[in-house]
């Protein structure tokens, strides 16, 4: 935790409140250590393969979200939030390891990605590994927080299958996007947010209230994430620049930039329409999104989804939790640049 001209930054995000700063920052110390000791295998490879990208860095966002939410209620600090907490950073962090063999990444977290650095077999048993940890470490839980990770997860693989095969005929692109980042993205971090709440002792509509607002949280976060892979350098994001045009992934700055009308756009959907692997073209492909509007109505999309999160906060409690939540749907949107 750095105190900054009287502020307190835990986990990249400013808090207001310097005793939840600290309360969150050794909420985090603790699953940091549940995390090291639960991927620690007898293997030495597979446990510097965990490591690798565990220690790379991470925003640790969604944690960061368990512990807040689990703040709102009467049992914050009940050991079963830090378990939460660190379920679904080992769901995501097993994501990412599969998500860079799918994406062809090279860079995550400022390192080499697991598939560059080793291969995609190490990247997929390393990600298999961490998803079998996470189970392990829900089922001290009970049946209900098992179910809740299962159907999350599946829901998840829906969203990164439905981005796979991309939009069929007829479908609306940007309708077919919104629905990707929902479940891919939005659902752990509902999820993160609905076991905080749930562990923490919440009333059921204080639980439904902050997982609401994680799914839509979460949807903005990968709608900045998409903003950020073609506005940021990579010494920001700490991944190359330009991935989603490589994987011909089409994001929404990139949908909304190719419905413009003239020459650029025309230009664009050309470029658009199939995976660019020339880094000449990629770079074309960065100017002529950079130059158009595509990004600013990505940001417009982002603040109408920061609001609407914001309105799901009105039944939790007044309380620094709350007003620290509120302050993340700024950060979602503010990281874009
Ligand atoms: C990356 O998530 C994948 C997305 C869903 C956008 P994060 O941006 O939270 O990645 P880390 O954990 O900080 O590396
Ligand atoms: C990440 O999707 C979503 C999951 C890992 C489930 P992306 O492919 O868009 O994320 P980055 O940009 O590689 O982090
Ligand atoms: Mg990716
Ligand atoms: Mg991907």
């Amino acid at each position: 935790m750095t105190g900054v001209g009287g502020t307190n930054r835990v986990a990249g995000v400013e808090f207001l409140d310097a005793n939840l700063a600290e309360v969150i920052d050794s909420g985090l110390t603790r699953v940091e250590e549940l995390l090291h000791r639960e991927v620690h295998s007898q293997y030495d490879f597979v446990t510097e393969t965990s490591l690798h990208l565990m220690d790379a860095g991470g925003k640790r966002f969604r944690p960061l979200f368990t512990l807040l939410a689990g703040q709102v209620g009467p049992r914050g600090d009940s050991p079963d939030v830090v378990t939460a907490a660190a379920v679904v950073e080992l769901v995501h962090l097993a994501t990412l390891y599969h998500d860079d063999v799918m994406d062809s990444a090279t860079m995550r977290r400022g390192a080499p990605s697991a598939n560059a650095r080793w291969d995609n077999s190490v990247a997929i048993l390393t990600g298999d590994y961490l998803f079998a940890h996470a189970s392990r470490l829900v089922a001290d839980l009970g049946p209900d927080a098992v179910r809740i990770i299962a159907d999350t997860f599946a829901e998840l693989v829906t969203g990164q299958m439905r981005e796979t095969r991309g939009p069929r005929a007829g479908d609306d692109p940007v309708k077919h996007y919104l629905a990707v980042v929902a479940e891919k993205t939005g659902s752990l971090i509902a999820t993160a947010a609905r076991y905080g709440a749930m562990f923490a002792g919440c009333p059921p509509e204080q639980v439904a209230a902050l997982r609401r607002f994680g799914e839509i949280i979460g949807t903005a976060f990968q709608v900045s994430d998409d903003v950020i892979d073609i506005a940021s350098p990579e010494e920001d994001s700490g991944k190359t620049p330009g991935t989603d045009l490589r994987e011909g992934v089409a994001t929404l700055p990139m949908l909304y930039a190719a419905q413009q009308a003239g020459p650029a756009a025309e230009r664009l959907r050309e470029l658009l329409a199939a995976p660019l692997t020339e880094d000449a073209l990629v770079d074309e492909a960065l100017e002529l999104l950079r130059s158009s509007d595509g990004l600013d109505r990505a940001r417009d999309t982002l603040r109408e989804q920061a609001t609407q999160a914001r309105d799901e906060l009105a039944v939790l409690p007044d309380c620094p939790a709350r007003d620290a939540l509120a302050s993340l749907t700024v950060f979602v949107v503010d990281r874009t640049g």
